[in-house]
């Protein structure tokens, strides 16, 4: 049987992640077999065991069901319990399932690619929701000077960064509390979803600073516009997607692809 693998998701039509796993297969010379799943919203862990009844080798997960599948795991990376969510799922040869998560190290990955040096670095992390939880670990690992995180409601930033003060040099506040200057301003909010920006100091970045937003669309964020204005770096998620489903890739196969053409052809089709 060939192996399989999906994206589960709700909804999941739209997701662009069975065409970049049919791009590294292609690339990698694996056959396999990925494509999306809606699972249903009560019962995502009924989703996952009828498709591993069908073959399924391993999945990624997105939203909304990323906390549930952190729960039905039997054993979990270091990462992913800090994060308390998984967005890859690995069946391993004993029938139990493995989680990590794989969004960090993508979008590390991707701001080495725009050319941002984290070591030293002054970060902003706007947002204080799973997204950012997700991705603390992997960009600490990375050394930076300080990290500060924002988020409209303060008491989930505080907390945030309580729980990463092990890790490094982590602050948390209200936006208003974003003193810079920042050598990185990260938006992990769904505010650009929205079309909202949230209120932030003029005076936030460095000279030569980067601006990420961890969405992407046809159109630059209302967050990289604004950024932008202000003379920084502006790159929005669409590598941070490919990285990190190139990383669910290996840890499913193995083979690491090269990111480079995927992403730019991506880019063409948005
Ligand atoms: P995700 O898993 O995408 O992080 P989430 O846990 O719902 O989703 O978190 C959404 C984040 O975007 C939160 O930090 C939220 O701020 P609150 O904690 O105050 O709710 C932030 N957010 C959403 N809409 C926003 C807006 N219009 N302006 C500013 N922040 C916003």
């Amino acid at each position: 049987m060939t192996d399989r693998y999906c994206v589960f998701g709700h909804p999941v039509a739209h997701s662009k992640s069975p065409a970049i796993h049919a791009a590294f297969a292609a690339q990698t010379g694996q056959t396999m077999e990925y494509s999306a799943i809606e699972a249903p919203l009560d019962d995502f862990a009924g989703a996952w065991r009828r498709f591993v009844a069908e073959g399924g080798r391993g999945a990624n997960v997105t939203v909304p069901f990323k906390e549930e599948a952190f729960r039905l795991c039997d054993t979990l990376s270091q990462r992913a319990r800090r994060a308390g969510a998984v967005n890859t799922l690995i069946l391993g040869g004993n029938g139990a399932t493995y989680g990590d998560t794989t969004d960090g190290v993508g979008l590390v990955r991707d701001l080495k690619r725009a050319g941002v040096d984290l070591a030293g670095a002054r970060l902003l992390v706007l947002g204080a929701g799973g997204a950012v939880r997700g991705v603390l670990e992997p960009l600490l690992a990375e050394a930076p000077a300080n990290l500060v995180v924002a988020n409209r409601t303060v008491e989930k930033a505080e907390r945030l960064a309580a729980d990463f003060r092990d890790l490094g040099e982590v602050a948390g506040g209200g936006f208003d509390a974003a003193a810079g200057p920042f050598d990185l301003v990260i938006n992990g909010t769904s505010a650009s979803l929205a079309g909202d920006l949230p209120p932030l100091p003029d005076d936030l970045f460095s000279e030569g600073a980067t601006a990420y937003d961890m969405m992407y669309g046809a159109e630059p964020t209302v967050f990289l516009r604004w950024a932008a204005e202000r003379g920084a770096h502006a790159v929005d998620g669409l590598g941070m997607l490919v990285e990190q489903a190139a990383e669910s890739f290996f840890q499913w196969r193995g083979k690491r692809p090269d990111t480079a053409p995927v992403l730019e052809a991506l880019r063409a089709s948005l």
